[in-house]
């Protein structure tokens, strides 16, 4: 079984980065992470890559004269090994719509609410601002503005009373760590099917929904 190579863009911590090296140790997973791209030099996330043994490298965007050229820069890299989808993991940065265009329904994003509610900064401050009574994260393919795009998978979690912006989540982290991995798996299988901007499964059931009930659930 040929693996699709998925090349991972972080900025940070990258805690789904790690979820992601850890799904694709199975070998039964469809997947494996073939190149991961850090915007800043020094990024934890690189770490988690370089003891994974995954290639990596660092492509400081200060260093480009032009947000297209730091583009483009990151685009060959991707095209150079071999990437069939592109995963935005805690990735701090905006494309240009060429960029986005070139990849588009071939990259995906993970953002730590349910969408469309919370986009943008601190999705779990406005989520116990606005009393929701549960949040979680989705996981979309990319289109031009941020955090939108066709819904590929969401994992819900409780939002408790005594919660705080660190304690939601910490919470909806944990289901982010099964929401990335189990969409690659469903984009890998070639189960995601775009019509217009919304997304289908193909073979959906309760056991590979797409959609994740967190803590309990399959
Ligand atoms: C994750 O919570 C991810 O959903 C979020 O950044 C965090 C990165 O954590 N992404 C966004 O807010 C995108 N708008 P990680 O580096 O540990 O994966």
């Amino acid at each position: 079984m040929a693996r699709l190579k998925l090349g991972v863009l972080v900025s940070g911590r990258g805690s789904n980065l790690q979820a992601l090296i850890d799904a694709c140790r199975d070998p039964a997973f469809p997947a494996e992470v073939a190149l991961v791209v850090s915007n800043v030099a020094g990024a934890p996330a690189l770490e988690r890559a370089r003891a994974a043994g995954v290639p990596s490298e660092t492509i400081p965007h200060r260093g480009f004269p032009s947000r297209a050229a730091f583009d483009a820069a990151v685009d060959g890299r991707l095209r150079t090994a071999g990437v069939g989808l592109v995963c935005l993991a805690g990735f701090m940065r905006l494309f240009t719509p060429e960029f986005v265009a070139g990849w588009r329904d071939r990259m995906l994003n993970i953002h730590p609410s349910l969408l469309p509610a919370f986009p943008g900064l601190d999705p779990h401050g406005q989520a116990i601002a606005a009393g929701v009574r549960i949040s979680g994260c989705t996981v979309h393919l990319v289109r031009a503005a941020m955090d939108c795009g066709p819904i590929v998978v969401q994992a819900a979690v409780p939002v408790l009373p005594a919660d705080t912006p660190e304690s939601l989540g910490a919470r909806v982290l944990a289901a982010e760590h099964r929401a990335y991995p189990l969409a690659v798996r469903l984009f890998a299988e070639g189960r995601v099917r775009v019509a217009g901007e919304s997304v289908t499964i193909d073979g959906a059931d309760w056991d590979a929904a797409p959609t994740l009930l967190c803590p309990a659930g399959p």
